[in-house]
Order: C-alpha cells, then structure tokens, then sequence
C-alpha cells in the first residue's frame, strides 16, 4: 500500500484501495520548446494523415455537431461488417480500440481476479485492469516476442482475459496463426483471448493471419482492429472489437450510450470506403520499413523485426545510449519515442514517416552515430 493509498488522517476523499499505484499513461511527445515544426515519429500515427474523403466527411458533419450520435453507429457497424465479411451485431465500437479494452475489463474483471498478457505488452490493458483492482500477470518474452506457453502457464481459475497484440507495440514482433490457435486450444472455455489488430492492415509475413476467422466460431475470442493508425484518424478516437455476441450484450449494458462521436463516425465511414488511401499507407509502409531497417543496422544499432508502423531499434553501446540518440535527434527537431517505461531503456521506437521524414531521421541518426 502506498503512503498515498493509507486510510485518510483527514476524511479527505480518497480513490479507491490501489488506483494510486497506476503510473498515468504517458502518449509520445509532440512539440519541442522553440521548434515550430517538429518532425513527430513518436506516437505511431499515420505519416500521412487522415485520406481526403474522411477529411471532407469529417468537414460536412459540422452542420450535425448538435446532435447526438447515432449510439449503436448503425451505418459505420454496417460499412465495417461488409468490409470485414463480419457479422454487425457482433461488432462493439469504442472511442479507440483503448475504450474496447477497458469496457472488457470492466465487464469481467472483478476485484482479485486478473488479466495475462506479456512483458512488453501495450500499457492501456494494463491500467484498465488495474482499475478494477486486478492483478496484471505479464509472461516473459526474452526474444521480445509473445511466448504463448509462458502465458499459458500463468493462466489460473481468477484469470478472466488474456491480452495479445498482434502486432505486438513497442517490439513489432507478431505471433503466427499458428501461435494464436495453440494459445487459444489451451485456454479455459472461461478465459475470453483479446487479439488486438491495432497494426494488422502493415504486416505483410504470409504466416501471420488476422484471428477475425477463429473468432467467427469461438464463443471467448475478441478481436479489436482501430481507424487510428491505417485511417489516420487517431485524433476522432474511433476503433471496434468483433466479439462473440453474449460478449457484445454484456459490454453493451455498460457502454456510455454516445461513445463515438458524430464526425467520428462519419469520417470513419468515409475512410473505411477509401481503398486508395489504405493503399497509399501501407505501401509507404512497406517500402521505408525494410529501407529504414537497412540503413539504421548499417550505422551500427540493431533493428527489431517489425511488422507495424514503426520500428524498435537497439543502442547497445553505453557510450551510445539510446537516450543520447534521443536527445541528439531532439536537438534536430525529431521527436521518437524512448521506451523505458516498457523496461527497454536501450531501445527507442520510431514510427515510419514520409520520404522527407525519413530521410531527415536518417541524415540525423548517421551523425549520431559518426559521434
Ligand atoms: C497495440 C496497440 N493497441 C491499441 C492502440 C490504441 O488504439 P486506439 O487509438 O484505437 O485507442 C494502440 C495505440 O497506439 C496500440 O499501439
């Protein structure tokens, strides 16, 4: 119990036992004192932006901002079902996928129960988790890659969830169709396996598959998938789960009845509909991701397999700390993202940027490296 957490000497309100000992969420920087313009590689958004068609679906929901939102979001349900092949009222939307998790945690986590996921696992199920003063049980991942038997072996009759990104953020690994299947034949029928896609639409590895298939028949799989990072719409907080319908029925007694906003969800309509604008984000993808690695590894750090968005590179030399790296590439007005608090306190993450971007990240990076 933390000294903030002791009973209160002075009957001052006091959060609930525990809720003191999250550490806040902490986002990627976006602005350096006395830079007007920073190149911001750090919050693995799409350097390209939102695509024009949700931009102006976004500019004509003006005239609509009085209103409520459509609280179920019927028509977006509809367009993401087709798009998918998935049924719609199996589909949970949440204001980001981050809304989805903590609307499951809610659901199902009582006081003493508690969640599995793995070491470097993104922090939002975390805190939610903790929230409803659940124990977070993280498997190891010594090659910084989810290892489905050391979670399987931390699963107990309190674990209710069990968290996997695939992509996996910050490491950029994923785990095979193959790793997703085996994790979910071991499984208690009781435990409900939350697959998040944040990153799906970037991996190109032909054994990596999305769980949208094992979920159609199992009664305890949810899979989130968000308009943040392929859509470029991470600031209108727009991102679903495709859940077994029990699941569904359940969260949506406690969802908040306009949980998406209005221009969120017409711009997300319109995204969803704009096939030349995920083309031209994954394929800027898949062209700097090899390119970038290449030439970071020939400065001398290591690169992490990746397989979304961005990269996570290694400084392995002492005298070249990642968090100098950091500084110097500050200093150049690029902001990264330092990992710490994920416990990778050598590593920085980089999200893939434009051409002008990139090549600015690199011309900083090789000077660093020449010291
Ligand atoms: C692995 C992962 N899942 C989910 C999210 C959250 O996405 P959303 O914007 O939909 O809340 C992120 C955002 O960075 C992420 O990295």
């Amino acid at each position: 119990m933390t000294e903030a957490n002791q009973a209160p000497s002075d009957g001052a309100p006091q959060p609930k036992r525990g809720l003191l000992d999250i550490a806040p969420y902490v986002g990627g920087k976006s602005a350096i004192a006395g830079v007007a313009k920073p190149i911001k590689l750090s919050s693995n958004e799409n350097a390209l932006g939102a695509g024009e068609k949700a931009r102006e679906a976004f500019a004509a929901a003006a005239s609509s901002i009085h209103l409520y939102p459509d609280g179920r979001a019927d028509r977006l349900r509809a367009v993401v079902a087709e798009a998918h092949g998935l049924e719609p009222e199996r589909l949970i939307f949440g204001n980001g996928s981050d809304e989805v998790f903590a609307l499951l945690n809610q659901t199902y986590l009582e006081a003493g129960d508690n969640i599995v996921t793995s070491q470097y696992a993104f922090v939002a199920y975390q805190i939610s988790a903790r929230a409803c003063q659940a124990e977070v049980k993280l498997a190891a991942e010594p090659e910084l890659r989810a290892d489905v038997d050391a979670m399987l072996a931390l699963v107990d009759e309190r674990t209710k969830l069990v968290y996997l990104s695939n992509p996996a953020n910050p490491t950029g690994s994923y785990a095979t169709g193959e790793e997703i299947r085996r994790l979910h034949a071991g499984l208690p029928p009781h435990v409900i396996l939350v697959i998040d896609e944040a990153y799906a639409e970037f991996v190109t590895e032909p054994d990596w598959e999305s769980a949208f298939g094992l979920a159609r028949t199992a009664p305890n799989i949810v899979v989130t998938r968000t308009f943040s990072k392929l859509h470029g719409l991470g600031g209108l907080r727009v991102g679903y789960g495709y859940a077994p319908l029990a699941v569904e029925q359940a969260i949506d007694r406690i969802r908040l009845p306009f949980n998406v906003s209005l221009p969120g969800i017409e711009a997300a309509i319109a995204a969803q509909g704009d096939e030349a604008h995920q083309r031209a984000s994954r394929d800027l993808v898949a062209e700097w991701r090899p390119r970038l690695t290449q030439a970071i590894k020939g400065f001398g750090f290591e690169v992490f397999p990746a397989s979304g968005n961005f990269i996570l590179i290694r400084f392995p030399d002492a005298k070249r700390p990642a968090s100098a790296a950091q500084d110097y590439l500050q200093a150049k007005g690029i902001i990264v993202r330092g990992v710490g608090s994920y416990g990778l306190p050598d590593c920085l993450r980089v999200t893939i940027g434009t051409e002008d971007q990139n090549r600015a990240f690199l011309d900083a990076l090789s000077e660093f490296a020449a010291g």
